[in-house]
């Protein structure tokens, strides 16, 4: 019989795990709150040999169905200051710390420069995996330094914001035996923050949140209340209505394909990139394929933000793959874009 080390338990119920609350067990789940609860998994004989997953807040997860080996639920726990050179202040914090609870602490230590990142769900540990977003700031701009564990060498590694290839929701981190095959566990991250701040308000939506708030220049607060503000109005609270955040990636298209859709779609927002190709809004391209608000099964495209895919109640793998393909059918027969979907699929 196969004894399991402390922290580890089996056939956990991972609905509660997942923002989306799509139904799934675990085969084996371990709470991972020491570094030395990795070793142990990797010297031990059975467990060594699962396929493995790293599990942070579970809110950009898709869960398809059971999972027949070992979740690392990353729940190590720890932030600081982590030094000062002559330009920058340095924070850190473990994996397992909250990504919004760290912003506000940031703050509040007089450590300005994630504020437009306010509100983010999550955990520190997954924001460096898919470069997290918003209002005109990546995660990616401000990150010094990431940690992770080799499960396979028993080693703690150390990348650079340069080693980690960071992009448009995207990093090292999402490749083909990195963290998301479960060989790296991203143990903390290092932020590198200039000592000379400045507001970062290009955003047009946050501009003008900023403007009804008659702050005309704003401090750093300012800016985490409009951030605040903003996506509590857009985005539905993922304990009332489960959901992932952003369900498809905006898409990059050439500038030719930009200037001949927007000349027969007047009101296409377009966001011309540094690498001469151009962002489109994957929510304006929903909303006019007709699915704003629209329900397949029980899950839906949420009516205030269209590309939020909610769960209705009760929604299964299924329903979230139906109307994924729907979606995407419909984006593709209007507009001749192919939308990729943004969380991680399990
Ligand atoms: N729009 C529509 N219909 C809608 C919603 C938006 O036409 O239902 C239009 C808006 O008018 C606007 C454009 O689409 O012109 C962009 O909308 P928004 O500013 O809401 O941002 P987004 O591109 O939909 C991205 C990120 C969000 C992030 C916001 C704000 C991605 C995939 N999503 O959304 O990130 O909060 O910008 O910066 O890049 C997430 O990744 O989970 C996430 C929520």
């Amino acid at each position: 019989m196969l004894t399991l080390p402390h922290f580890v338990s089996s056939e956990i119920d991972l609905r509660p795990l997942n923002t989306l609350a799509l139904p799934g067990r675990a085969e084996f789940f371990a709470h991972i709150t020491k570094m030395e609860q990795m070793d142990a998994i990797r010297k031990h004989p059975e467990l060594a040999e699962q396929r493995r997953f790293i599990l942070g807040g579970g809110s950009n997860l898709v869960l398809s169905g059971d999972f027949p080996g070992l979740i690392l639920y990353m729940r190590l726990m720890g932030r600081e200051c982590s030094g000062e050179s002559a330009a920058h202040y340095y924070v850190s914090a473990a994996a397992g710390e909250n990504w919004h609870e760290f912003v506000n602490w940031t703050l509040s230590i007089h450590r300005p420069g994630l504020e437009n990142l306010s509100w983010i769900p999550g955990s520190v540990g997954a924001a460096p995996v898919q470069n997290i977003g918003a209002y005109g700031v990546e995660a990616g701009e401000f990150l010094s330094q990431v940690e992770a564990f080799d499960l396979e060498s028993g080693k703690l590694c150390r990348f650079s914001a340069a080693d980690c290839a960071f992009a448009y929701r995207d990093s090292l981190f999402k490749r083909e035996g990195w963290h998301l095959s479960g060989r790296y566990a991203i143990t903390r991250v290092v932020f590198c923050l200039p000592k000379r701040w400045r507001p970062r308000t290009g955003y047009a939506e946050l501009a003008e949140e900023l403007a009804r708030r008659g702050a005309d220049n704003p401090a750093p607060a300012d800016i985490a209340g409009a951030v605040s503000a903003l996506r509590r109005r857009k985005l539905p609270d993922m304990n009332v209505l489960p959901n992932s955040g952003s369900f498809f990636q905006n898409p990059l298209v050439s500038a030719e394909l930009a200037g001949a859709l927007a000349s027969a779609h007047p009101s296409l927002p377009r966001y011309p990139q540094p690498d001469g190709r151009v962002k489109l809004a994957a929510a304006w391209l929903i909303e006019n394929a007709g699915w704003k608000g629209r329900n397949l099964g029980a899950a839906g495209m949420y009516e205030k933000q269209a590309l939020v895919l909610v769960n209705r109640g009760g929604a299964t793998f299924k329903d979230v793959q139906n109307l994924t393909r729907a979606v995407r059918e419909a984006v593709f027969a209007r507009f001749g874009i192919h939308l990729e979907p943004e969380p991680v699929f399990l």
